[in-house]
């Protein structure tokens, strides 16, 4: 089954089209990266499926069953922009507040609960104001946490968090989903994005280009060598006549060669032609090598 299936959605504002037919499936358990440019369409599809704003058309089923359906909109927890919180209370009592909201039982349990999922339990004093940005965007999701819901739809929650925060939030996202839960994530960081999620949905112009699992992606992403030399003209020149895949790298520091045996044929083949190897290592190119190209409508190499 899967936690989301979208066939079709547009959405317009207006004259502006947002989204322009999107298709989208993300499976139950999964940690779904969802990924595009500026205006590409991503927070109107997440606020769509979360009943903040309208479709235009379209079909959305939450784990088999419509939008529509109340016992859907119970069933998924949402981080879009600010968590919308009090400032002038504390992190108990705001959770408490939304744990009321949402007629939780025992209240004081749901709380602790959900300040253990996202490491907060020792600044549950704190008053909202006073908590750092990594802190709020961790309470932010301790509110979505709150109802236990399937799915999990959070808007950039890792915008400007220091490597520590983003840590942290990797841990807190990735044992969420180890819980059972679906989880949504849009990002630009997408670094980050790669060391967690499971699944990855591409937007453009409102419209999804490429759904891939972690392994799809790994496996598109091929290895290369990548050489440094003093002469790189010279360099390219000779391994041209050996090797059909040779490039520069983006900083146009070492060249790289995607079709070699092994790192020890280009070095001897080079030293027999003159060419001294002053580095080398091999590699891969990661999602957001493979973002660019796609994006620039290059081969994936
Ligand atoms: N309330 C609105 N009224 C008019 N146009 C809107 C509204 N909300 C979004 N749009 C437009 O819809 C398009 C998609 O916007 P959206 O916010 O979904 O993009 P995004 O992928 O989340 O971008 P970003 O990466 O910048 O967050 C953009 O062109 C945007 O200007
Ligand atoms: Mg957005």
């Amino acid at each position: 089954m899967n936690a989301i299936e979208i066939k079709n959605l547009t959405k317009n504002f207006g004259e502006k089209q947002a989204l322009a037919g999107l298709n989208m499936t993300v499976p139950v358990g999964s940690i779904y990266g969802f990924i595009g440019e500026n205006g590409s369409g991503k927070s109107t599809t997440e606020k769509i499926i979360c009943g903040l704003i309208h479709k235009t058309s379209g079909e959305i089923k939450i784990y088999d069953r419509p939008l529509t359906d109340p016992d859907v909109r119970a069933s998924i927890g949402v981080l879009i922009e600010q968590p919308g919180c009090f400032s002038n209370l504390t992190v108990w009592n705001n959770l408490i507040l939304q744990a009321t909201n949402l007629s939780i039982k025992d209240k004081e349990e749901a709380v602790r609960n959900v300040l253990r999922l996202v490491r907060m339990e020792g600044s549950a004093s704190n008053k909202f104001k006073n908590c750092s940005l990594g802190m709020k965007q961790r309470i932010g999701i301790a509110m979505a946490l709150l109802g236990n819901p399937k799915l999990l739809v959070l808007d950039e929650p890792i915008n400007g968090l220091d490597a520590d925060g983003m840590r942290i939030m990797r841990e807190v996202l990735t044992d969420i989903a180890k819980s059972g839960a679906t989880v949504l994530v849009s990002s630009h960081i997408l670094g980050e994005l790669e060391k967690i999620a499971t699944h990855y949905g591409i937007i453009r112009g409102g419209k999804m280009i490429v759904e891939m699992t972690a392994d799809e992606l790994e496996k598109s992403c091929p290895t290369f060598v990548a050489i440094g030399v003093k002469d790189k003209q010279k360099a390219k020149e000779i391994l041209n006549k050996k090797y059909l895949k040779v490039i520069e790298d983006e900083q146009k520091e070492l060249l790289r060669i995607y079709d070699a045996e092994s790192p020890e044929d280009i070095v001897k083949y080079l030293y027999d032609n003159d060419v001294i190897v002053n580095e080398l290592k091999t590699d891969k190119i990661g999602l957001e090598e493979y973002y660019i190209n796609l994006m620039e409508n290059r081969e994936v190499k």
